[in-house]
């Protein structure tokens, strides 16, 4: 897997160069959302700290994995881009909350994430906190804008999209049973169930939002969904791996913490090689997903799904 063992290569698609020019329209916007600096920002008028701890939290790091997600499963159905980098920003947002949370000393307690130390860490517990609530809010505001002509419909679907992967039936739910799991011997299922919500749920998200963004008839939600479902997991076996067999300076985050940690994850249930060859099969039930899907270009979501699983990182 990581060492090249994934057998189908993401085709001819060129995803670095595909990548760059979306990464800095994501980068660009933001920067101009998430700032104080516009007289006619959404963040106008808030308190100069807390914008600041906000801006740690989300700029100048992460793979931004999502919201290329978003954009791509966008260009794939030829929907709306405006209401798609909207969109891939707020998945953004929740997923820099997420993770803003997901280190602080009542949950992982980490000092390190994305080369930097975590926000409790340079700002403070409450600080983060209200980091945390406050991105996630933005995430909604930015849903709904009132006047760049994103049809009502849309504004909505797209917020109850990121609204139940965010919330306690996805992220919030699985990171609840992450932390009550702690020490326990999980079932493969359990598990599953718990990697699914607490990761897979926002990356399936990330794709449905790029589709709501355009026309999709059932069978192509349908197969976008299963699509979303096989990345969002895999996503997660993939980091449990490399929490294993990667080093904290690859990784911008602590290496080891989830033996340490007494986590059950993919590894210490399945051990490593059963893992890797795990996150291949998801990789090829995401392919099949994608074909059932009958995209005019579905080149970008599948060399995406390859990064997925042949991450270093
Ligand atoms: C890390 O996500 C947290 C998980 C859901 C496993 P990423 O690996 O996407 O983190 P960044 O955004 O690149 O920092
Ligand atoms: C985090 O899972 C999932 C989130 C919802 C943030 P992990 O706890 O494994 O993520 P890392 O390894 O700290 O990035
Ligand atoms: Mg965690
Ligand atoms: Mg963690
Ligand atoms: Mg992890």
């Amino acid at each position: 897997m990581m060492d090249g063992g994934s057998g189908a290569s993401p085709d001819s698609f060129a995803l670095a160069p595909w990548s760059a020019a979306h990464l800095a329209s994501v980068e660009a916007a933001l920067s101009r959302w998430v700032t104080t600096d516009a007289p006619a920002g959404q963040l106008h008028g808030a308190p100069a700290d807390l914008v600041q701890a906000m801006r740690y939290a989300v700029l100048d790091g992460g793979k931004r994995l999502r919201p290329l997600l978003v954009l791509a499963a966008c260009e794939a159905v030829r929907g709306h881009a405006g209401a798609a980098l909207r969109a891939a920003c707020a998945v953004e947002l929740i997923h820099a909350y997420s993770l803003v949370h997901d280190d602080m000393p009542c949950m992982d307690n980490d000092v390190l994430r994305r080369g930097k130390p975590t926000v409790h860490v340079q700002f403070g517990e409450a600080s983060a906190l209200l980091a945390g609530d406050a991105l996630q809010a933005l995430a909604f505001e930015l849903l709904t804008p009132e006047d760049e002509g994103i049809a009502p419909d849309i504004q909505a679907r797209l917020c109850r999209l990121l609204a139940r992967a965010a919330g306690s039936a996805g992220m919030a739910g699985g990171q609840a049973i992450d932390l009550a799991s702690v020490g326990q011997p999980l079932s493969e299922h359990q598990l599953r169930d718990m990697h699914q919500r607490k990761t897979g749920a926002l990356l399936q998200g990330s794709v449905l939002m790029g589709a709501a963004c355009g026309p999709t008839d059932a069978q192509q939600w349908e197969a976008l969904s299963d699509f979303g479902a096989a990345i969002g997991l895999a996503f997660q076996v993939v980091d449990d791996i490399l929490d294993v067999t990667a080093d904290s300076a690859t990784l911008g985050k602590t290496a080891g913490k989830d033996a340490l940690a007494d986590k059950p994850t993919y590894v210490s249930v399945l051990g490593l090689d059963r893992s890797r060859r795990y996150a291949d099969d998801l990789l090829q039930a995401a392919r099949a997903a994608l074909l059932r899907a009958r995209l005019a270009d579905p080149s970008a979501l599948r060399a995406l799904a390859h990064m997925v699983v042949d991450r270093s990182h």
